[in-house]
């Protein structure tokens, strides 16, 4: 499906990185699909001068790099870069919005646009009520068709900044306008979980409280705070991570089926599932139930690794948390008592971004449990960078007389020849174009997920210096098993499995 009646998009933000690594390259994706047709127009906004011949090249440029279609010497550029031009603006001049009015009318029609028009921001969250308040006074939405706001994360420091910011939105756009997004509900795995849940007739009936003993959620990331110290220094993982793609992917799991496959339904039901997770009620059980760990100075595949007090633009004396773990329960019907275990940390051993259901043990005291020790079943999700499902099941060694081994069927999505993923942002973009919110976060979400874990951080901030550390390189403070050594349980190993496990593999 293409865009039937056209849209122009508008890049504020056109020379940034994100821009260039995942935007442009999201576009041409979407473009060489066909999905975005012959009518459609972009526009970059930014503050510095660049001609229109200059910001086609950047575009190009950031194509060839960072684009999973690799194009060839013989591509045609022009039919695609005649869609895109550059306005240089300030964005606190009225003006300059007028300005770009009269040039998006002009593209509007020669690409034979009907006015529709989609603004992401890909600003600083601070200049994403301003930029609103001047689209309006600039005319910009006086166009027919629709218009669409796409932001990015933060959205907002605490619960409070965000209902501020959240107002003065809501003066130029209303909600069904307002696409916020959380760039993991655009991955291919995240949404599969819906269809995995609610398409197989040996999960759904499993799906709760009765037969799951706990579902791990990792995090993980490899890399440092790189060049964005001075953000990752005021927002922390709690902020960064855990208010955001680790609460969406958490209700994925445990929302219950929506009435319908549709927008409003899915995301009723997440909002539900936020609303229902228990609150931390006193500092001491913040403290049982929340490990909050930062980086010192280690090692990764041979690499020696600075400190987290060490990096760029950090404070040499902060206490931001690189990493953060948690002990959650979902208080209602289908999980009540199941522990949610969900962590997250920067410069950990692997990049990962794994769900792991483990399903209750077989009774003891009956047949086999008597003999043997067994091994509970095990489904995993594996969202990010590798994709694919593993179940782990038991079965007898063959030719042995009763031995008992741990199988694992592991369907690797991403290891399929010819399976190309498209990217978190090009399905975004599109859905974002099409008018589809459903991986958007609605307002009701953030304000939850806000409330959650504010809870959290104003229990950190009664105490600052209360602060794990780990080497780089490892899987976070020591702290973090004992939270499940309590309850019995223990993590389970991510991106591989234990080693006496026998693999069945679809490649
Ligand atoms: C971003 C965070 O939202 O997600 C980053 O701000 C983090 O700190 C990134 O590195 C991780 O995304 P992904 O898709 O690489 O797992």
């Amino acid at each position: 499906m293409s865009l039937a009646s056209g849209a122009v998009f508008f890049i504020f933000g056109a020379t940034g990185d994100l821009a260039r690594r995942k935007l442009y390259p999201a576009i041409y994706s979407l473009y060489r699909e066909g999905k975005l047709g012959k009518r459609f127009a972009v526009i970059g906004v930014a503050r510095r001068p660049r001609t229109n011949e200059q910001f086609r090249e950047d575009i190009i440029q950031s194509i060839k790099e960072f684009c999973r279609y690799k194009p060839d010497a013989n591509t045609d550029w022009n039919d695609f870069v005649r869609h895109f031009e550059y306005k240089s603006l300030d964005i606190n001049n009225v003006d300059g919005f007028r300005e770009l009015d009269q040039q998006t009318r002009v593209l509007e029609q020669e690409f034979n646009i009907e006015g529709n028009r989609l603004f992401y921001l890909a600003l600083a969250p601070e200049l994403f009520s301003g930029v609103s308040q001047n689209l309006r006074k600039g005319g910009m939405l006086d166009s027919p068709g629709w218009h669409r706001l796409v932001i990015e994360k933060p959205f907002g420091y605490d619960l409070k900044s965000a209902e501020e910011l959240n107002k003065q939105i809501n003066e130029v756009f209303r909600e069904e306008e307002i696409y916020r997004i959380d760039h993991y509900l655009g991955k291919e795995m995240v949404q599969n979980i819906e269809v995995i849940r609610f398409a197989n007739s040996f999960f759904e009936p499993l799906w709760n409280n009765k037969h799951i003993a706990n579902i791990q959620i990792t995090l993980g990331e490899t890399v440092g705070v790189e060049e964005r110290g001075g953000y990752y220094d005021h927002a922390g993982a709690l902020r960064d991570m855990g208010q955001n793609h680790m609460l969406q992917l958490l209700t994925m799991i445990a929302m219950e089926p929506p009435s319908r496959l549709v927008a409003e339904d899915i995301r009723d039901e997440k909002v539900k599932v936020l609303r229902s997770l228990r609150a931390y009620t006193s500092k001491e059980e913040v403290a049982a139930n929340v490990v909050r760990g930062q980086y010192t100075s280690g090692s990764l595949k041979g690499k020696d690794l600075p400190g987290y007090r060490e990096e760029e633009s950090v404070n040499p004396e902060s206490n931001t948390e690189t990493y953060f773990a948690a002990k959650v329960f979902v208080d209602n019907f289908r999980w009540a008592g199941v522990p949610f275990y969900i962590r997250t940390g920067k410069r950990l051993p692997v990049k990962t971004t794994e769900v792991v259901v483990e399903f209750k043990r077989m009774p003891t005291n009956v047949y086999l449990g008597q003999k043997h020790n067994l091994e509970p079943n095990l489904l995993v999700i594996r969202v990010n960078p590798m994709e694919g499902i593993y179940v782990k099941i038991n079965a007898k060694r063959p030719g042995s007389e009763s031995d008992i081994q741990p199988l694992a069927m592991d369907f690797c999505q991403s290891c399929l020849v010819g399976i190309n993923s498209p990217e978190a942002y090009e399905r975004l973009i599109f859905d974002a174009a099409r008018g589809d919110s459903t991986y958007f976060t609605r307002w009701d979400e953030v304000s939850s997920a806000w409330a959650f874990v504010d809870r959290i951080a104003e229990a950190w901030a009664a105490d600052p210096s209360a602060i794990e550390f780990y080497p780089a390189g490892s899987w976070g403070p020591e702290k973090v098993d004992e939270l499940l050594a309590k309850d019995g349980f223990h993590w389970w190993p991510v991106n591989g499995q234990d080693e006496d496990e026998v693999i069945w593999k679809n490649s």
